[in-house]
């Protein structure tokens, strides 16, 4: 059966996983309810061990729900699908293989047809800003670069949705915030939905239409923000008063909700 509550491309209803482990069962998520707009630019903020990464392993279908569905354009999700692209908190690229070859990994694992996988694979490294660097080997790459490599392979099969859990954690402060820059533009260049798993409250202010904000394990929704600040979003944007407003109500919603077990 297929449905699509509110034309949403991802949505989740009642969705609960429970982890079975060796010293008893974790409950990751408990009921939660989600939704993702077309081209809707989504961020996901929660303490740590909440269950972002859950949802994410959820939603791309690398895992099942123990209760409750998860729809990605009103299908159940029954299984890893071309439709969405994953960017990782670490680039995790073949050092072996050079830049296109690892942005061509999804055509290859999908079957797809490699001619047109390579053109559109070449047009993404040239919208990431890394055109002349195709043939070049990870290693001899930047972190801000590998990372711009993953988002360019998490996309070259065209997915509905990115998904990208913490992709900037592990790089420095000031190509962080370039990255972020970077993230908006190419968001806005492909006109796919994007869900953004950050612990950066001003970084989920900056790049999102909305916010959603989950519990403490079992993590599930309790507040969401949308952000109406005009875009493209730039330097500028940081200082204006509505930006600074969003920043301070989710600290203070944090204030409540961090708790350490
Ligand atoms: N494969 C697994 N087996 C057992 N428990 C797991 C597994 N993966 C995650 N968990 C547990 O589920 C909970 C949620 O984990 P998850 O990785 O989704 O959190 P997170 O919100 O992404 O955290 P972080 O912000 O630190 O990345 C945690 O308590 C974690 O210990
Ligand atoms: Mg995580």
């Amino acid at each position: 059966m297929t449905e699509n509550p509110g034309g949403a491309v991802l949505s989740a209803q009642g969705l609960s996983l429970v982890y079975q482990t060796s010293r008893g069962p974790v409950t990751a998520l408990q009921d939660l309810d989600m939704a993702l707009a077309p081209g809707e630019f989504l961020s996901v903020l929660g303490p740590s061990g909440c269950g972002k990464s859950t949802l994410l392993k959820l939603a791309a279908g690398l895992i099942a729900p123990t209760r409750g569905r998860i729809l990605l354009e009103g299908q159940a999700v029954e299984g890893p699908t071309g439709r969405v692209g994953i960017v990782f908190q670490q680039p995790s690229l073949l050092p072996w293989s050079t830049v296109i070859e690892n942005v061509l990994i999804p055509i290859r694992a999908l079957g797809r047809d490699l001619a047109a996988g390579r053109k559109r694979a070449l047009e993404l490294l040239k919208l990431v800003g890394l055109a002349e660097f195709a043939s070049h080997y990870p290693g001899e790459l930047s972190g801000g670069m590998q990372q711009r490599v993953a988002i360019a392979r998490g996309l070259v099969h065209e997915p509905r949705i990115l998904f990208l859990d913490e992709p900037f954690a592990a790089l420095d402060a000031m190509t962080r915030e370039h990255m972020t820059g970077e993230l908006q533009r190419i968001w806005l260049a492909t006109g796919c939905s994007v869900a953004f798993i950050t612990h950066s409250i001003p970084e989920a202010v900056f790049l999102s239409d909305r916010i959603i904000v989950m519990s403490s394990r079992p993590g599930r929704v309790v507040r969401e923000v949308t952000v109406d600040l005009p875009r493209p979003r730039n330097i500028a944007t940081m200082a204006e008063a509505r930006f600074n407003r969003h920043c301070a109500e989710l600290r203070e919603l944090f204030k409540d909700l961090v708790t350490f077990e």
